[in-house]
C-alpha cells in the first residue's frame, strides 16, 4: 500500500468514526435511547483521536475530538444580540395563570371552546443560550447578557457534548439561531461535586451554579470536564422569508429531526384547564426529573398567534412561566444536634429558625456528616442555604452569600454517643462517625426496628415510632426476633394501646410471619444493602443459606453488589449474633417461599425493550425494572420504534405522547402487573 493510499484510508475511516460518534450523540442526547454503552464511545472516540494524530491535516473543527478544548481566554467578548433576548413574565398562583389565558384569548378575539392551543415545557433552572449555526455547522455560541448583549463563550460550548456541531439531515437556512437553556443534571452534578470534594476543592451549591460556573470558565478545557446538558426551547434570528414549521411544537420537533435536544416533557395542552393539569402534574413530577425545574413555560401554541400578541417590555405576551414553590432558601442556623441511625451512624441535625421552602415549614435539616459541615464551612449561626425538594429530606447545602455573621462558633462531634454514651469513632479516611454502642444502644436498637417492621421490610401494621420507642426504652423488646414474642395480652397498656389495638398488632405480626425472601434480606438492615440489592440478592440465591455462606468473590459477582457492599454482606452473615437472630426468627415462625436461583430461571421476556414513565403504586420504577430485566427483558429511558411497550404510571410525561406518535403499545400499572404475575412466580 502506498502512502497515498494509507491517507485516504485514514480519511475514509475518520469520517466513518465522526458520523458514527454524531449519530451516538443525537442517540443519547436528543433520543434519550443510547444504542451503545460509555465504553463503546470512548473506543471510537479513541480510535479517531488516533487517526487525527497521525493525520493531523484530518482534523477538522467539527471533529468530536475537537470537544476537549482550545487555548484559554483572558476574557468574553461581548457579543450584540441579532434579536433580543428576553425574559418570560412569571404567574405564581391559579389565578394569575387563567388572567393570562383570559388577556390571550381578548387579544386573539378568540373567547369561544375549545380554547387556546398552548405549548407546556418545564422552567429549566440553567442559563440561557443562544447558537448560531451557519451552513450547519456551530460558529457561535453566546450567554444571554443584559438580553441586548452578551458574552460570547463559543470555545466552551464547543466542549458541550449534547450541542452538535453540525447538525442532521438538510434544510435548514444558511445561517439561523437557535435558543435554549444550559443546564447540569443532578446526578451529573453530585458526581462533579464529589470529584470536585475528592480533589480537594470547593462544590457548588446547586446544580444551577454549576453550569454557570462551569459555563463562564475561561478555560475551555476545564469546561470541557464538566457534565452540561443542553435543551433548546425556540429558535433566534431567522432570516427574512425562511418558514419556520407553523407552531412552537412543530419548530422543536423540527430541531429534534436536525439533532437539537428539546426537552421530553413538552407537551401540547388546550385552554387553562388544560395548563393547570400540565402545571399539578408537574409539580409532582419535578422531584423524579433528573433536573431542577423551577416552573413551567406555557406559549401559544400557532406562531402566527404569537406574532399578533407581541411584546410588552422586554417580554411576550404570549408566553408565561408558572414558576414553582422556591426549593431553597436561606435562615439562621440555631444549633447542631447528633442523631445516631440503625448502624450507629452519627448525623448532624441543623436545627433551623423556621423557613417556608417548597410550601411546608422546615425547622431540622440533614447536614449528612461531619465532612460536609467542614467542606461547606459552615459554624453555629451563620445563615445557611436550605433545600427541600420533593419528599427528600431537607438539607442544608451551603453558607448563604455575604458576610459571616457575629458571634458564630464551629460545630463539634461529641465523644460520646447521646443516646447510650459509648464512645465515638471515626473512621480513618471516612467521613462517618459512628457510636460503638452497637445494640447496648437503644437508638441503634430502635432504629433497627423502626426499618424491620418498615412499609418496604416486614410490613408489620401498626408498630409505630412510638410504640417501638416505647418497646425498646423499657426494655421489652431489644432484637426484631422479639418482636414476635409479643401478644395481645402483653401489647395492652402501652400508651395508646387499647384491647382492640393490642388485638390487631397481633394479627398484624400474625400475617407478617409469612413474607418473601426480598423482604426478609432487606429487613435484616444489611448496611448499603437496600430493597433493590435485597431482590437482586434473593433472586440470584433463591434462598438464605447459600446467601449465608456466600463468599465475598461471588457476591460481587452479583447485579448492583461491588465490593464494598460484597464485604458489608459477607461480615454481617459471619456475625454470630445476626446469625442467632435469623434463627431466632425463623423459630417464632417467619416463612417465605423459596424462590428458584437465576441461574435455573427462564427468560421469558428476553428480547422485550420497556421503557417506565410516570408513577406506579407501591412500586418504585427502579423495582419495577429490576423485576423486568429479572425476567430477561431490556429497560431503556427512550421511547422508539423498536420499544415493545410503554409502561405508563400516574403522571406520566412526554414519554407516553412519543409513544402514541410511533404507534408504541401502551401498557397501564395493572398490565403490568399482569405480565408480572404471568412469568414471575416468587
Ligand atoms: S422561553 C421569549 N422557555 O427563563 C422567550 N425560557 O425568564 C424567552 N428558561 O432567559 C425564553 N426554561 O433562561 C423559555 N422552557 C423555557 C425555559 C426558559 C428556562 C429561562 C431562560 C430565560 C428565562 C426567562
Amino acid at each position: 500500500m502506498t502512502r497515498r493510499d494509507r491517507a485516504a484510508g485514514a480519511a475514509r475511516r475518520a469520517a466513518e468514526l465522526r458520523e458514527r460518534i454524531a449519530y451516538h450523540d443525537r442517540r443519547y442526547y436528543v433520543l434519550d435511547d443510547p444504542e451503545i454503552s460509555d465504553a463503546e464511545y470512548d473506543e471510537l472516540l479513541a480510535e479517531l483521536q488516533r487517526i487525527e494524530a497521525e493525520h493531523p491535516e484530518l482534523v477538522v473543527p467539527e471533529s468530536p475530538t475537537q470537544r476537549v478544548g482550545g487555548a484559554p481566554a483572558t476574557s468574553f467578548e461581548p457579543v450584540r444580540h441579532r434579536l433580543p433576548m428576553l425574559s418570560l413574565n412569571n404567574g405564581f398562583t391559579e389565578d394569575e395563570l387563567l388572567a393570562f389565558d383570559r388577556r390571550v384569548r381578548e387579544r386573539l378575539d378568540r373567547d369561544s371552546e375549545p380554547g387556546v392551543e398552548y405549548m407546556a415545557e418545564p422552567k429549566l433552572d440553567g442559563l440561557a443560550l443562544s447558537l448560531l449555526y451557519r451552513d450547519g455547522r456551530l460558529v457561535q455560541a453566546a450567554t444571554r447578557g443584559d438580553g441586548e448583549t452578551g458574552e460570547d463563550v463559543t470555545g466552551n460550548v464547543r466542549t458541550v457534548r449534547a450541542i452538535p456541531l453540525s447538525l442532521e439531515g438538510s434544510g435548514w437556512p444558511a445561517e439561523f439561531e437557535v435558543r435554549g437553556e444550559v443546564f447540569m443534571r443532578r446526578p451529573d452534578f453530585e458526581r462533579l461535586n464529589a470529584r470536585l470534594y475528592a480533589a480537594g476543592e470547593r462544590g457548588f451549591m446547586n446544580p444551577r451554579n454549576a453550569a454557570a460556573g462551569s459555563l463562564r470558565q475561561l478555560d475551555p478545557a476545564v469546561t470541557a470536564r464538566r457534565p452540561l446538558s443542553f435543551f433548546a426551547y425556540g429558535p433566534g434570528w431567522v432570516p427574512d422569508g425562511f418558514e419556520l414549521p407553523d407552531t412552537q411544537y412543530a419548530v422543536l420537533d423540527w430541531f429534534e429531526t436536525i439533532g437539537i435536544p428539546v426537552c421530553p416533557e413538552r407537551d401540547r395542552v388546550t385552554g387553562a384547564r388544560g395548563a393547570l393539569d400540565y402545571y399539578r402534574q408537574m409539580a409532582v413530577r419535578r422531584a423524579e426529573l433528573p433536573y431542577d425545574i423551577d416552573g413551567v413555560v406555557f406559549k401559544v401554541d400557532r406562531r402566527a398567534d404569537q406574532q399578533r400578541l407581541g411584546y410588552v417590555a422586554r417580554a411576550p405576551r404570549w408566553a408565561l412561566a408558572h414558576k414553582f414553590p422556591a426549593e431553597e432558601r436561606t435562615t439562621q442556623l440555631l444549633a447542631v444536634d447528633f442523631q445516631v441511625g440503625r448502624t450507629g451512624a452519627l448525623t448532624p441535625v441543623a436545627r433551623l429558625q423556621p423557613v417556608l421552602v417548597g410550601g411546608v415549614m422546615v425547622s431540622n435539616a440533614t447536614l449528612h456528616n461531619m465532612d460536609e459541615v467542614a467542606r461547606k464551612d459552615i459554624r453555629i449561626g451563620d445563615r445557611v442555604v436550605v433545600r427541600r425538594a420533593g419528599d427528600v429530606i431537607p438539607e442544608v447545602v451551603g453558607r448563604a452569600g455575604g458576610e459571616r455573621e457575629p458571634d458564630t462558633r464551629p460545630v463539634r462531634l461529641p465523644e460520646a454517643c447521646p443516646e447510650c454514651g459509648s464512645h465515638v469513632e471515626q473512621e480513618e479516611g471516612k467521613a462517618v462517625a459512628r457510636c460503638t454502642g452497637g445494640l447496648v444502644c437503644p437508638a441503634q436498637r430502635r432504629e433497627s426496628l423502626r426499618h424491620f417492621v418498615s412499609r418496604k421490610a416486614m410490613d408489620i401494621e401498626g408498630f409505630g415510632d412510638r410504640l417501638i420507642e416505647q418497646l425498646v426504652g423499657t426494655g421489652t423488646v431489644s432484637t426484631p426476633a422479639e418482636l414476635f414474642e409479643l401478644d395481645a395480652t402483653r401489647l395492652e397498656g402501652f400508651e395508646r394501646i387499647g384491647a382492640k389495638s393490642a388485638r390487631n398488632l397481633e394479627e398484624a405480626l400474625e400475617r407478617a410471619r409469612e413474607t418473601t425472601l426480598p423482604r426478609f434480606i432487606f429487613a435484616l438492615g444489611i448496611r448499603e444493602v437496600g430493597e433493590v440489592t435485597a431482590r437482586a440478592l434473593a433472586e440470584h440465591f433463591g434462598g438464605l443459606e447459600p446467601l449465608m455462606q456466600a463468599s465475598v468473590e461471588e457476591l460481587e459477582g452479583i447485579r448492583d453488589v461491588g465490593p464494598v457492599v460484597a464485604r458489608h454482606i459477607a461480615s454481617f452473615f459471619a456475625e454470630a449474633h445476626n446469625r442467632e437472630v435469623i434463627e431466632a426468627l425463623r423459630r417464632a415462625g417467619v416463612h417465605w417461599p423459596e424462590m428458584r436461583p437465576a441461574a435455573e430461571r427462564p427468560q421469558p421476556l428476553a428480547g422485550r425493550t420497556y421503557v417506565l414513565t410516570g408513577s406506579l403504586e407501591g412500586l418504585t420504577r427502579e423495582e419495577a425494572s429490576a423485576r423486568l430485566q429479572a425476567l430477561g427483558a431490556k429497560v431503556t429511558g427512550g421511547v422508539s420504534a423498536k420499544t415493545t411497550a410503554v409502561i405508563a404510571g400516574e403522571n406520566p410525561g412526554g414519554k407516553l405522547a412519543k409513544a402514541e406518535r410511533l404507534g408504541v403499545p401502551i401498557l397501564d400499572q395493572s398490565a403490568l402487573e399482569e405480565l408480572l404475575r404471568e412469568h414471575d412466580r416468587m
